[in-house]
């Protein structure tokens, strides 16, 4: 009450409403830390001991993934736009609807939205964890529609992105993107190339970095702009899906 009189009194001497738009932003939301939301959004597991049993009851039970179903991405897409998104139709799709109207909502409500019934994540997340999801709903969803074009092209020139690739991640994935094998259950030696199958979830990691892993994010580690990942997803768009010599499968005929 004693805030909320001293911001009154504020506005009234200075005539402005920052003040009192700032005296109801929550502790908890001042000190959310962007990079986890970000990377909780990609796996929140990563962050907690405490995992959920059996399968989301917000999941579709005719549902393609769901030992999925506990991840923000697989209901709400990586584009962050749900059923009106990537997702709209194969076999992610959920109906679900994605998250960017929540953008523009108080953190009050963002906060509300991740621990009402049956959303609610407050049993295997730390109260500063759910707020750190709370920031990144608000503060760090990309827009896809400028990432990629609806004629299917990228936005970022690929001349640059290739410049920053060898600059920022060849000394992990070397130069063709096929370093790490990044899905080693697959067949064949998958490099950066076939991540592409899914260019929204490949700009997510871009730009947040792998929860549990060295990879760095874009954006707060490396303190670069989107436009940067855009330019290095538009090469990385160009690199070679895989590399089938030396598979698992040949190594074992050995
Ligand atoms: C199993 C699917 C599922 C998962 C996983 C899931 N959600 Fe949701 N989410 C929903 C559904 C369904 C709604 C709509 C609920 C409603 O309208 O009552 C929703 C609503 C929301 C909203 C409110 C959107 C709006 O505009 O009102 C936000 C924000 C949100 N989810 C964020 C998240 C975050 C962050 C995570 C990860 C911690 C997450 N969700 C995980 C299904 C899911
Ligand atoms: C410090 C090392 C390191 C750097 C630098 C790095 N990465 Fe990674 N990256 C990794 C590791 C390790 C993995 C695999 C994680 C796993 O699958 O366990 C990975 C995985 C990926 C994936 C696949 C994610 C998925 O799950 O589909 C993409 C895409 C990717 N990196 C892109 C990049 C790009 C682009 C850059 C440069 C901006 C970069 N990485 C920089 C270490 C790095």
């Amino acid at each position: 009450m004693v805030f909320r009189f001293a911001a009154v009194l504020m506005m009234a001497l200075f005539g402005t409403g920052t003040v009192l738009a700032d005296t109801a932003v929550p502790d908890g939301y001042k000190n959310a830390d962007l990079l986890k939301g970000g990377q909780m959004y990609d796996n929140w597991q990563a962050f907690t001991h405490k995992k959920p049993q059996g399968t989301n009851p917000l999941y579709p039970a005719k549902g393609t993934f769901p030992q999925q179903s506990w991840s923000c991405n697989e209901c709400h897409g990586w584009d962050y736009k749900g059923k009106d998104g990537l997702y709209s139709t194969g076999p992610h799709a959920t109906g679900i609807i994605g998250i960017r109207a929540a953008a523009q909502k108080t953190p009050q409500e963002v906060f509300q939205a991740l621990t009402q019934k049956n959303h609610d994540f407050s049993p295997y997340l730390k109260e500063q964890q759910l707020w750190n999801l709370v920031k990144f709903v608000r503060e760090g969803q990309t827009d896809f529609a400028k990432v990629k074009r609806t004629d299917g092209s990228f936005t970022g020139l690929k001349s640059v992105g290739r410049a920053k690739y060898r600059m920022l991640c060849v000394r992990c994935h070397g130069n063709t993107g096929t370093l790490i094998d990044l899905d080693p259950d697959r067949d064949g030696h998958q490099g950066l190339g076939t991540s592409i199958e899914n260019p929204a979830r490949v700009m997510h990691k871009i730009l947040w970095g792998l929860p549990g892993t060295e990879m760095p994010s874009l954006l707060i580690n490396l303190q670069l702009k989107r436009m940067d990942g855009i330019d290095i997803l538009t090469y990385v768009e160009t690199l070679p899906p895989e590399i089938t010599k030396n598979t698992k499968k040949e190594r074992k005929k050995k």
